[in-house]
């Protein structure tokens, strides 16, 4: 049993890309610049927002945060993402997810310009991903299909599983996984709370990706021998002791004796899709998929 260390190949990508970054400004040109919008004070939202900068400074990109309050409206918001959509000395916009309930996700992301969409949930980005063309592929599934390329797990012809159809994670998964790349060519089952026999058709899985937000979901007796087992869950629970500690969708203790290869929890998937929103910004500053 082999652990998928995220936590290093993330290391090792964020490497390559400061020396790409490094190249760029050698000839002459500024900085990729990522710029994020958070609003309200969610504490979740804080961190991510501030990882991301910190990651955004360590490749050596620029980085822009607006901060604005709960109260914001719709359309003051709307009006900030025209703005940066408009100026070219900014690659990437985010738009820090959940906002408040008084405004729409789907407006809000829908006015974001695909070009600078890094995040991959503009509907462009989302349909050019479905059909295989040059894209942002979102943070979670990019970083899986990144894990696997990483460690040279065969995919091809594969029984993949993956438990959990949101269309952050699963259903794009899925479909990256099901196209003629590589990694991909699976034969791919997505499975929902509605599935039947979810046990047997994950028994039956060369890869499982657990991807359904329930904590310890997926037990050994779910998993066959030599599955490749990878966990995109992330649940603080607390423990006999009471202590907390992190969990992701797998019991990781009796499944991993199992697997060929398995991510833990923390150290796997999330390390990843960090690496994502950099590779996008990247992209989006060398006009790679738009011009
Ligand atoms: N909230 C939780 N995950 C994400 C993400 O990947 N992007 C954005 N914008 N918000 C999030």
């Amino acid at each position: 049993m082999q652990i998928i260390d995220g936590k290093q190949i993330a290391g090792e990508i964020k490497l390559e890309i400061a020396n790409e970054v490094k190249e760029i400004i050698a000839k002459g040109h500024r900085a990729p610049c990522l710029a994020a919008i958070l609003v309200g004070n969610d504490p979740a939202s804080e961190t991510y927002v501030n990882s991301k900068e910190k990651d955004c400074h360590e490749v050596g990109f620029t980085s822009k945060i607006y901060r604005f309050g709960e109260q914001i409206t719709e359309n003051e918001l709307i009006e900030k993402i025209r703005e940066i959509n408009a100026d070219d000395s900014i690659d990437g916009l985010i738009v820090q997810l959940p906002l408040p309930k008084h405004i729409s996700e789907n407006n809000v992301l829908l006015t974001i310009d695909y070009k600078k969409d890094v995040d991959g949930f503009h509907p462009q980005n989302v349909g050019r991903m479905m059909l295989g063309l040059p894209t942002y592929v979102s943070a979670t599934p990019d970083g899986i299909v990144e894990l696997l390329a990483r460690y040279n797990i065969e995919t091809s012809g594969k029984n993949c599983v993956v438990i959990g159809r949101s269309n952050i994670v699963g259903r794009p998964v899925a479909n990256l996984l099901s196209q003629r790349t590589a990694p991909g060519d699976c034969t791919v089952t997505i499975c929902h709370s509605r599935t039947k026999n979810l046990k047997e058709i994950c028994a039956n899985a060369d890869i499982i990706i657990a991807a359904l937000g329930v904590a310890e979901f997926l037990k050994a007796d779910m998993v066959k021998d030599g599955a490749v087992v990878i966990d995109v869950g992330i649940t603080r629970i607390k423990t006999e002791s009471g202590k907390y500690k992190l969990v992701g969708d797998v019991k990781f203790d009796e499944v991993a004796p199992k697997c060929s290869y398995i991510t833990p929890v923390p150290r796997g998937v999330g390390p990843m899709t960090r690496i994502s929103l950099l590779k996008n910004t990247l992209k989006a500053a060398k006009k790679e998929i738009y011009q």
